[in-house]
């Protein structure tokens, strides 16, 4: 999976890079390619998370909104993430999901970094049961209902918030472009994806070398 979200990265920078290119000679075009990229790709709300590498419309929720605060987010600093969406009715009819249907559901976490010298490095997977959970003192993953109370799972009927504060430490973090992966499933026969995203940026990290 790993490999495969990385080359996704880079194909969108090859894309990313090819439209640069092309601006110098068809600018008024290279602006309609960006919009268009960036209407298929970008997560709606405040962050810079892009949908994949599960294409948008092969995961299960509608996604309301993502907020990332601060955005770029940065190193040794809490941050917020907060991710609200539904699952549509017709999915779950299709699916025959019942109330509980989130249950046993993961979260698989992964990142990936590109160095100024242009070295990479990947770490993860990672996967934890998607449910509100402790993490440590100053990180906690909640998840709420339509009402705001607060429940283990997401919920497969009405509206459903995730909520997670965090914190990346600088000293043992390496300055670079980061990429973040978080996949959700629904631990069913199929392994049907939840949703799907990644976000990538510059860190700065306290670490040299
Ligand atoms: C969750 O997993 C347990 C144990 O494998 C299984 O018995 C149960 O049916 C699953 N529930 C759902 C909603 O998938």
């Amino acid at each position: 999976m790993m490999k495969s979200t990385f080359l996704h990265f880079l194909n969108l920078c090859a894309a990313a890079l090819a439209i640069t290119s092309d601006a110098k000679t068809t600018k008024q075009k290279t602006l309609f390619s960006v919009d268009i990229m960036a209407e298929q790709d970008k997560v709606r709300g405040h962050s810079d998370a892009v949908y994949g590498p599960v294409p948008k419309e092969d995961q299960l929720l509608n996604v309301e909104f993502l907020e990332i605060a601060p955005t770029p987010i940065i190193a040794d600093r809490i941050f917020f993430v907060y991710l609200r969406g539904y699952i549509p009715e017709s999915k779950k009819k299709e699916l025959g999901l019942l109330d509980e249907g989130l249950v046993n559901a993961t979260l698989t976490v992964s990142s990936s970094v590109v160095y100024p010298d242009g070295k990479s490095e990947d770490s993860g997977p990672l996967t934890v049961p998607f449910k509100t959970m402790f993490l440590s003192d100053d990180a906690h993953l909640v998840i709420r209902d339509t009402r705001g109370a607060q429940v283990d799972y997401l919920p497969s009927s009405g509206r459903g918030d995730v909520l997670l504060d965090f914190q990346i430490p600088t000293l043992f973090l390496k300055s670079g472009v980061w990429t973040f992966n978080v996949d959700a499933r629904l631990g069913d026969e199929s392994n049907t994806c939840v949703f799907a995203m990644s976000l990538s940026q510059w860190l700065d990290g306290g670490l040299k070398g």
